[in-house]
C-alpha cells in the first residue's frame, strides 16, 4: 500500500489497454489520464466505443492492462496478480450493470446477503446487511421476491443496494440507466446522488444517456480512448500501434498461431518446402 497524501482515491496515468482478437490489436484506451476525488459524483460520457466500459473495468481490476498506471484507494492494481485483484474487488468496489447481474435464483435480499458473505461475514449479519440496503433503496417491502418477479428498476435498485452492501470505497457503474425507461432513469439517478450525499462514497458512472449526464457533479468527457477537454477538439494523435500494443501482450495462442503462420511462410536454409499451408 502506497502512503495516501493526496485527496484522490482514483488516480490513472497515461493508460494503455490493447484488445486482441486473433493476432490484430484493437487500441481501446490510449492514454488516459485521469484523477477522482474522493467522495465525487463523476460521470464517464463518450460515444459508443469510445472506451468507457474499458476504463470502468481497468479501475474495478476486472481487466489488466498493456501500460501505464492506475492507483485506487493507494493501491497499485496493475501490479496485482489474479487473487490479489479479486480481494481487492471484493474490498473496495461496489458494481452497477447494465443488466443488473442478479442472481436468478436467489430473492432480492439474499442476493445482497449473498456478498456480505463473501466477504466473511456470517448468515445473520448478512441478512441484516441486506435489510438495511434494501429499506435504503425503498425496497425493503420486496425483498423476498427473485429479480423476475421484479420490474427493470426494482432490480437495478436492488444491484445498487448489493453494490453498498460491502461498504465499498468506490461504485462503478457502467450503464446502469441503459435498460431502464426515462422516469425510472432519471429516479435511480436520483437514488445515486442521494446515497453518494449521504454516506460519500465515491461514484464514477459511464453513460450516453443525457439525464445522466445532466445529474454529473463532473463530467469527463472520452474520445478514442482518451480523455478530453472538448468534443470538438481533436484529441491528440495516439501512439504508434507497435508501442501501443506490446506484441508481447499478444495472448499466448495468437502468439503461437502467428508462429505458425510465420514459419510456414518462411522457406528452409536447406531448400526444402515448409508444411504444406493447411486448407481451410
Ligand atoms: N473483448 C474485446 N475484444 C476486442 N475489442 C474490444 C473488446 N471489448 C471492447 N473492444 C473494443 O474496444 C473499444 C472500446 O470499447 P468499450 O466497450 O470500452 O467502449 P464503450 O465506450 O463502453 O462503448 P459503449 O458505449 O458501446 O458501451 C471499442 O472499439 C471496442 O470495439
Ligand atoms: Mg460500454
Amino acid at each position: 500500500m502506497q502512503p495516501d497524501n493526496s485527496s484522490a482515491i482514483i488516480t490513472v496515468k497515461k493508460l494503455h489497454k490493447c484488445y486482441w482478437v486473433g493476432s490484430m490489436p484493437f487500441p481501446a484506451l490510449n492514454g488516459v489520464n485521469l484523477s477522482i476525488d474522493r467522495g465525487e459524483f463523476a460521470v464517464l460520457a463518450g460515444r459508443s466505443g469510445s472506451g468507457k466500459s474499458t476504463l470502468l473495468n481497468v479501475i474495478g481490476a476486472l481487466e489488466s492492462a498493456d501500460n501505464g498506471e492506475v492507483i485506487v484507494n493507494g493501491e497499485n492494481i496493475l501490479g496485482m496478480n489474479h487473487t490479489e485483484r479479486t480481494l481487492f474487488r471484493l474490498h473496495n468496489i461496489g458494481f452497477v450493470f447494465q443488466s443488473f447481474n442478479l442472481i436468478r435464483v436467489l430473492s432480492a435480499r439474499e442476493n445482497i446477503a449473498y456478498v456480505c458473505q463473501l466477504q466473511g461475514m456470517d448468515k445473520k449479519e448478512s441478512e441484516g446487511i441486506a435489510d438495511h440496503w434494501l429499506n435504503e433503496v425503498d425496497m425493503g417491502h420486496l425483498g423476498y421476491r427473485r429479480p423476475d418477479q421484479l420490474s427493470g428498476g426494482q432490480q437495478q435498485r436492488v444491484a445498487v443496494a448489493r453494490a453498498l452492501a460491502t461498504n465499498p470505497k468506490i461504485v462503478l457503474a457502467d450503464e446502469p440507466t441503459a435498460n431502464l425507461d426515462t422516469q425510472t432513469g432519471q429516479r435511480l439517478m436520483c437514488l445515486l446522488q442521494q446515497l453518494n450525499d449521504k454516506f460519500g462514497t465515491t461514484f464514477l458512472i459511464s453513460s450516453h444517456d443525457p439525464d445522466v449526464k445532466n445529474a454529473a457533479r463532473r463530467l469527463i468527457k472520452l474520445a478514442d480512448g482518451q480523455v478530453v477537454r472538448k468534443w470538438e477538439k481533436i484529441p491528440p494523435a495516439p501512439p504508434p500501434i507497435s508501442k501501443a500494443c506490446p506484441i508481447k501482450n499478444l495472448p499466448l495462442a495468437g502468439r503461437i498461431r502467428q508462429f505458425l503462420r510465420k514459419k510456414r511462410k518462411r522457406p528452409s536454409k536447406t531448400g526444402e518446402k515448409g508444411p504444406t499451408p493447411r486448407r481451410s
